[in-house]
């Protein structure tokens, strides 16, 4: 069974409610308190399964097409399973110039996966963003907090099949 890959809680709709009636229950006085509803779940499950939707509706008696709008209307939220690292993409106007869509390219050969997508195994979600500040090393690439500047697609193949063999290795359970 697929599990997220932050909280190990399976995904899709077999997901284990009861975190989430606690979070309901905390701000049930509080009506206002949608967003930090979702924001809590989120931070449960790793993201929003329609499910947690559902009940957040029934609970909170609000629409679900309004529960859903919130949802979606934010970028913080993802109604999708994350992978264990976020690679995002760079394509503001220096990155773009310089090669963003082949460094693009390159990773999601290498992946296997849409830009957007999350890997199967849950292991990478791959994104395309705005400027990310230091359009001097472009074309650039951001792994989770590292950032990979000055990228061609022979690089950025060999920095991401290292990721890849990095995630597939056992962890040290002396760690
Ligand atoms: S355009 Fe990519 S870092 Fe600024």
């Amino acid at each position: 069974m697929d599990r997220c890959a932050h909280t190990g809680t399976p995904a899709g709709d077999h997901i284990d409610l009861a975190p989430l009636d606690e979070v309901l229950e905390r701000h049930a006085d509080d009506p206002g308190a949608l967003i930090q509803v979702l924001q809590e779940t989120q931070a449960i499950y790793g993201y929003l399964p329609k499910k947690t939707l559902r009940t957040i509706s029934r609970a909170r008696r609000v629409p679900f097409a309004h529960v859903y709008g919130v949802a979606t209307f934010y970028s913080q939220f993802h109604l999708r399973p994350r992978g264990d690292k976020l690679i995002r993409i760079c394509h503001g106007t220096a990155c773009h110039v310089r090669g963003a869509p082949e460094v693009t390219r390159a990773v999601v050969e290498e992946l296997g996966v849409r830009v957007g997508e999350t890997t199967e195994d849950l292991a990478f979600t791959v994104e395309s963003v705005a400027c990310v500040g230091c359009c001097g090393l472009a074309p650039v690439m951001v792994v989770d907090s590292q950032t990979h500047g000055q990228l061609d697609v022979v690089h950025t193949r060999r920095i991401v099949a290292a990721l890849r063999e990095d995630s597939v290795q056992p962890k040290d359970e002396s760690e």
